[in-house]
């Protein structure tokens, strides 16, 4: 199987190539009367696409969702839900010079050593504008969990290069925080640190007007998450979620909790304690003192927030000339003269919440099939 659908009971498919007509996405499973139109898309999409400050590419990708199947009158029906991104702003025309090259660092060695063929206009299938639609179906999952069980997705830049903001309660992150500044201005880097912030966003000019590209680190915040949301084995949270992070291009490593971190730490330092808060009885309600363990246990959601992160590469195309060879094997040199984005993590976080919001659907769904309740409440609820 080629691998174009995710999830089981929440079950998201995608279709699509940068530089064909456009995207689709089928949500399956997504229960009748969720509150669903074009407009709520339209917020997410926006925060992920090109052109929306000067810190990422200046392509002009418009990206407007239309809902094809599976509402009426606003709500979902609980068929398949398809929606439609059409492809605007693609320039064939820049691609031309490597359509023999192989770019170091994209997927043009591997795509020809898999397929023997490749649409080198822009990536194909492994372009990143494939995850529009899939930010469209997190957002169909964000409006699920949070009508179900409160639950809410926030991410947010938590390091470019090596300056790394401090988030004292990752919980504690709004929305409006990663979106705006204190000042009303828009939150460009989306870091709620406001000083790493700034630096942040001068070291993205620097790198760009040394033709280069910049790393970091992207940090996911899921909270309202009730305990008992997981499979015991395979299909661990923990695993749906490395998977779902890792499907995201440019991604290197994922971790959470205090993740690596972990490694270096006495099992006396690392346990989070747990307690009971005062209600007793069958309404008790059991929670760690602290949240090294990143908000599962045994791959199953604990009720404390669930903290990831992921570590993503500095964008691969830069306008400056860099070795590589051709097809033939033959040594050429390689510039990449499209438009690209210094630094991807701003555009990185509203796909990073989209991914870590259809696990949860998709896990929340299988936990309410499956007949079980949670004995105790956590944190969450
Ligand atoms: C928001 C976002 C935008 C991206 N845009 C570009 C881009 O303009 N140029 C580029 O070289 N890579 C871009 N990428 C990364 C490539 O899609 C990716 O590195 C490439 O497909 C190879 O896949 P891999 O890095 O997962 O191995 C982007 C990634 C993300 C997350």
């Amino acid at each position: 199987m080629p691998g174009d659908s995710f999830g089981h009971s929440f079950r998201v498919t995608t279709a699509g190539e940068s530089h064909g007509s456009g995207y689709v996405v089928i949500v399956d499973g997504c229960p009748p009367g969720v509150v669903l139109s074009e407009t709520d898309l339209a917020v997410d999409l926006a925060r992920r696409r090109p052109g929306q400050s000067s810190i990422v590419t200046s392509r002009d990708e418009p990206d407007e969702a239309e809902i094809l199947s599976g509402v009426f009158e606003g709500l979902t029906t609980g068929t398949s839900i398809a929606i439609l991104i059409r492809n605007r702003d693609q320039r064939s025309r820049d691609y031309a010079d490597i359509k023999d090259k192989y770019r170091p660092g994209h997927a043009d060695f591997t795509y020809d050593a898999k397929y023997g063929i490749r649409d080198y206009r822009g990536g194909g299938r492994s372009s990143a504008r494939e995850t529009s639609v899939r930010v469209a179906a997190g957002v169909v999952a964000k409006k699920l969990i949070a009508s179900s069980f409160g639950g809410r997705v926030v991410g947010y830049v938590r390091q470019v290069g090596s300056i790394v903001a401090e988030v004292k309660d990752p919980a504690a992150v709004t929305l409006e925080q990663v979106e705006r500044l204190p000042d009303g201005e828009a939150n460009v880097i989306r870091c709620p640190d406001v000083e790493r912030a700034a630096e942040m966003v001068e070291l993205i000019e620097q790198v760009r007007e040394a033709r280069d590209s910049i790393g970091g680190v992207a940090e996911i915040v899921a909270t309202g998450v009730p305990p008992g949301l997981g499979e015991p084995v395979f299909d661990k949270l923990k695993a749906d979620l490395a998977k779902a992070l890792f499907s995201l291009p440019a991604v290197l490593g994922v971790e959470y909790g205090i993740g690596f971190a972990a490694a270096v730490l006495r099992g006396s330092e690392n346990n989070d304690l747990f307690y009971a808060d005062g209600r007793g009885g069958s309404e008790v309600r059991i929670s760690t003192r602290s949240n090294r363990h990143g908000g599962m246990l045994g791959g199953i959601s604990s009720g404390m927030p669930i903290v990831l992160r992921a570590a993503v590469k500095p964008t691969s195309s830069l306008p400056q000339e860099q070795e590589t060879v051709d097809r033939k094997g033959e040594a050429v040199k390689v510039r990449t003269k499209g438009r690209h984005d210094p630094c991807l993590l701003p555009r990185f976080v509203p796909m990073a919440e989209a991914m870590v919001a259809i696990v949860l659907a998709d896990h929340w769904l299988r936990w309410s099939a499956s007949g079980r309740t949670t004995r105790v409440s956590g944190e969450g609820e």
